[in-house]
């Protein structure tokens, strides 16, 4: 059984879809922690009623940036996790810490990439008029959601669209995706040649 980690911000929506799913038994996992930069976010309430252990490294106590991620790092280690998942995670992972753990950390994003990377995906989609937007899953490089994309789908933009409509469509999407993502790589059946990514069972044809 995996031993995966999540890191999270705020609301915990896509943490608790991972939570619904290791508890239906369709990702075959133990989440070992929640670990947060935000002691008032609602993934850790979340966490508690799961059982989950929650560390707190509160960003705010810290003076640079520098100090903070040696403290994440520490917690990160301690826990010994096979995976991380950023989900919600709103900050960009320094890349000393992307370094330690090459090929266990994955992101959900919510717009389709290379599209819209960075803050506020869904209202630069609405603002640069794109008609279908989604969301992303990929693997974590040292890039601002650059990594090797795992899993993507994609939503309509309708036209009376603003940015909660789209980003509560595009929500949708992201609980079904991150599991399936997750669910893939504790099953070990993701296959990464360069940036080309392939699930073993899903697609079809996988990258040469
Ligand atoms: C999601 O849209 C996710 O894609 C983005 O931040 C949002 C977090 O939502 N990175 P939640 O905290 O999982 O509810």
């Amino acid at each position: 059984m995996k031993r995966i980690a999540v890191l999270a911000s705020g609301r915990g929506s896509n943490f608790q879809a991972v939570i619904d799913a290791i508890r239906q038994g369709s990702i075959p996992a133990e989440c070992v922690g929640l670990v947060s930069d935000n002691p008032g976010a609602y993934a850790i309430t979340r966490a508690r009623s799961a059982g989950i252990p929650v560390f707190i490294v509160d960003y705010s106590r810290y003076s640079t940036k520098d100090e903070y991620e040696a403290d994440l790092l520490r917690v990160m280690k301690s826990l010994h996790a096979d995976l991380f998942v950023l989900a919600g995670y709103m900050r960009i992972l320094g890349a000393g810490i992307v370094r330690e753990f090459p090929g266990k950390l994955i992101n959900i994003h919510p717009a389709l990439l290379p599209s819209f990377a960075g803050l506020h995906a869904q209202r630069q989609a609405i603002e640069y008029g794109v008609r279908v937007s989604g969301c992303t899953v990929h693997f974590v490089d040292e890039g601002v959601d650059t990594g090797p994309i795992i899993v993507q789908s994609c939503v309509p933009v309708l036209p009376g669209d603003d940015e909660e409509s789209l980003s509560e469509r595009i929500l949708k999407e992201e609980h079904r995706c991150l599991p399936r993502a997750i669910r893939a790589f504790c099953e070990d059946r993701i296959r990464v040649s360069g940036r080309r990514v392939s699930i073993v069972g899903e697609d079809s044809a996988p990258p040469a």
